[in-house]
């Protein structure tokens, strides 16, 4: 390293620094407020899939407070974060669960879904989660 070198990172640690917000979790708050703005018209206001716009769609719009119980009482976060992104799907042209790939816009917050590793994860997705993951039964 020639002795401008650790400068220079650390001028750039600074740059990244004041770049980004803090890392912060979400409340739930926003969680509900996404849910309410995006979800609520096909999964209905408390997330049973009664929406104003559930009627004739086939396939349903799931009860998503019932996630965790059809998965043997376990939520399974990894795969409700890749039906929200769309990532993980092949049915996206036909009816169903539209891809909200707007909610990978926007700040990074670690998030461990079940393996123990903090990954990284789009800050609104996770708050859709956690919400989701709040209004199990
Ligand atoms: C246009 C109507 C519609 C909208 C809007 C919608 N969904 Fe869905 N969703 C569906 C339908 C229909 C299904 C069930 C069929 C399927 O899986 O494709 C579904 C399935 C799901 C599932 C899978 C449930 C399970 O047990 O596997 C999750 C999770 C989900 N939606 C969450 C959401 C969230 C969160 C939002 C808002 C960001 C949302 N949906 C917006 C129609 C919709």
């Amino acid at each position: 390293m020639t002795p401008s070198q650790p400068l220079a990172l650390g001028l750039a640690a600074l740059v990244a620094l004041a770049a980004c917000k803090p890392n912060e979790m979400p409340q739930a708050e926003e969680g509900r407020r996404l849910f309410v703005e995006s979800c609520a018209l096909c999964h209905g206001p408390s997330g049973r899939g009664d929406g104003p716009a559930s009627d004739g769609l086939t396939p349903p719009p799931a009860d998503l407070t019932r996630i965790a119980a059809r998965n043997g009482g376990v939520f399974p976060r990894a795969k409700v974060l890749s039906t929200l992104d769309g990532y993980t799907r092949t049915d996206l042209d036909g009816p169903g669960m539209p891809e909200f790939g707007d909610l990978l816009r926007g700040d990074l917050v670690p998030l461990d879904v079940g393996d123990g590793i903090l990954t990284p994860t789009p800050r609104r997705l996770v708050a859709l989660m956690q919400y989701l993951e709040g209004i199990q039964r």
